[in-house]
């Protein structure tokens, strides 16, 4: 049977969404004021996403990961610092967009902000991946199941409702059905039935209801 894996469905869902802002991003004609204040809430709603994601694996995943391997797990933190200063650099160069004046100006500001955002993009790729190859099979040689549901119950207690919808509308279209099997079987069995409404609303939403229904009747929920 497949082990708790505390990492790739979430990772799944962070690729899609820097997938989908870069898009918005390098398609975004900044020199309209509308389409600017869109792409900037998609950064910021972004930004705010990973850095929540990076303080839940510094504060409840990796103390607990440093005895079974101090070096691998302090050369992650140093990587969510690294991120960090990334993520920065994409907030200033967003607000140069905003202080410059001029459409050729602005034009050359945006594509700043566009290299900003592709390299910490790229940086947060690589972490993730280095994550998966390292962290993971830490967690899986070292952990129960039940010690690793416990972690993953300790950080969704920590996030409010309106943030987990956010992180719901990124999962959901991010996972295959073996993944929606899984997950959602366990989310739609535990949660109270406004939870699972929320659930199906989203989903809605984010695949159409057509798939949706499909893949309910192939999950039997
Ligand atoms: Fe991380």
């Amino acid at each position: 049977m497949a082990r708790v894996d505390l990492f790739t469905f979430i990772h799944k869902a962070i690729r899609t969404m820097l997938y989908e802002t870069g898009k918005q991003l390098q398609t975004a004609d900044v020199t309209d004021a509308a389409e600017l204040d869109a792409v900037a809430g998609a950064i910021r709603s972004t930004l705010r996403l990973l850095d929540d994601h990076a303080e839940h694996e510094d504060s409840d995943i990796f103390p607990d990961f440093k005895r079974f391997d101090t070096a691998t797990i302090e050369e992650l933190e140093g990587q969510h610092v690294a991120l960090h200063a990334k993520e920065d650099a994409v907030l200033a160069a967003l607000d140069t967009v905003y202080n410059t004046q001029g459409d050729e100006a602005k034009l050359a500001a945006g594509d700043e902000l566009l290299r900003a955002y592709n390299e910490m993009s790229a940086y947060c790729l690589m972490h993730m991946s280095h994550e998966e190859r390292t962290a993971l099979p830490i967690s899986i040689e070292n952990l129960t199941d039940e010690q690793l549901h416990g972690i993953h119950a300790k950080i969704e207690s920590k996030i409010p409702p309106e943030v987990m919808g956010q992180w719901m509308r990124w999962i959901i279209p991010s996972m295959n059905f073996h993944d929606m099997r899984t997950v959602l079987t366990a989310i739609i069995s535990n949660a109270p039935p406004a939870v699972v409404d929320n659930i199906g609303m989203i989903a809605t939403e984010t695949l159409g209801s057509e798939r949706w229904t499909t893949i309910r009747q192939r999950i039997g929920v």
